[in-house]
């Protein structure tokens, strides 16, 4: 589980994000949607502990399988194929430890000495069976198959493959590891038509947590049982509980009438003002201003709601403040 709270990001002096709380739990499939530069990959690295987060608190339970949107730099002698297996490093080690021990077998001059190897190799054997080596092998390489990452390829270097390869081969590793929340950036980049059907399928049946970003509508209508949708003009997510179609349908429900996320699902403050402020004149209030704001609602526009009463500031005609009295 992954659990954040009164998170702000800000990239520079530009806050994304504020005031926050996000939680995901397995069987959550979230799909995190904004306009581009919106502050979504920043978002998820912050959630996977890769990023610090201007202010707030993550608590993460379990393993976390992170895709970052950018490829990873990391040891580029390692094969594709250990590259996937080191995912679950118990069996890892126990394959290093058996090829270890089979060079030691082949190099060693006295019987005793190569007695003594074969019964450790035998032993090790057991263990990584027991633990479904050979299984996860075989899974691994079905996983890379399938995303489009051939046997030949597997047995190469990381130096040697395109970006576009070693992309899925992170994409790999992270779907054969035992994490269990999932954070994907964009993960259909690089992938073919087979590979993105196959991965949505895949993701479909995962019974971790996930969260996703993505451009790709047809994986999301897929895959996503809630959205967040990231709203750059009040740096603030809007949390729909429900698919993907059904959250464009209320979405545009919520844009007719002028109003972000609607309805039980919405959990952070009323947006009717602040999403429509031609029609009632005012310029967008200032990202701190609903914190406090009053409770008690008023009206500031025929149809309008709004909560509490709005104040100029002196000096700045159009710039709203709290009312006095509530700052903090
Ligand atoms: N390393 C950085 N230094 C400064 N600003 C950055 C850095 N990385 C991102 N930003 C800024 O932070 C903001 C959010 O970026 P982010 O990549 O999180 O957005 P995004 O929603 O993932 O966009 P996209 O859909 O294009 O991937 C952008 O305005 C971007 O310019
Ligand atoms: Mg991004």
């Amino acid at each position: 589980m992954i659990s954040v709270t009164d998170l702000e990001l800000r990239a520079g002096a530009r806050i994304l994000m504020s005031e926050t709380n996000l939680r995901v739990q397995p069987g959550d499939r979230i799909g995190l949607v904004g306009r581009n530069g919106a502050g979504k990959t920043t978002t998820l690295k912050v959630m996977a502990g890769e990023g610090m987060p201007y202010a707030g608190t993550i608590t993460r339970t379990g393993a976390v399988g992170y895709l970052p949107q950018d490829p990873r730099t990391g040891d580029l002698d390692v094969t594709a194929r250990d590259r996937v297996l080191s995912a679950r490093p118990r069996l890892d080690a126990l394959l290093h430890d058996m090829e270890k021990t089979q060079i030691g077998m082949s190099e060693a001059v006295e019987d005793a000495h190569r007695d003594k190897l074969i019964r450790r190799y035998g032993r090790l054997e057991d263990q990584f069976a027991a633990l479904g080596g050979y299984a996860a092998e075989s899974e691994a390489a079905r996983i890379c198959a399938n995303l489009g990452l051939p046997d030949r390829v597997m047995a190469q270097p990381l130096r040697t493959l395109s970006g576009g390869q070693r992309r899925r081969v992170e994409l790999s590793r992270i779907l054969f590891s035992d994490a269990s929340i999932l954070l994907l950036d964009e993960p259909t980049n690089h992938l073919d038509a087979d590979s993105i059907s196959w991965l949505r399928d895949h993701l479909k049946g995962h019974k971790a947590g996930l969260v996703v970003i993505s451009h790709d509508v047809e994986l999301l209508d897929a895959v996503v049982n809630k959205v967040w949708y990231l709203d750059a003009n009040r740096a603030i997510i809007d949390f729909y509980n429900m698919g993907w179609s059904t959250y464009l349908q209320q979405r545009e429900t919520d844009e007719s009438v002028g109003a972000g996320a609607s309805g039980p699902t919405r959990r952070r403050r009323p947006a009717r003002c602040w999403r429509r402020p031609t029609r009632c004149g005012r310029r967008r209030p200032r990202r701190w201003l609903p914190r406090t704001w009053p409770s008690g609602p008023k009206r500031c526009c025929p149809g309008w709601k709004t909560y509490g009463s709005m104040t100029r500031s002196r000096g700045s005609g159009s710039r709203l403040r709290r009312p006095a009295g509530k700052r903090r």
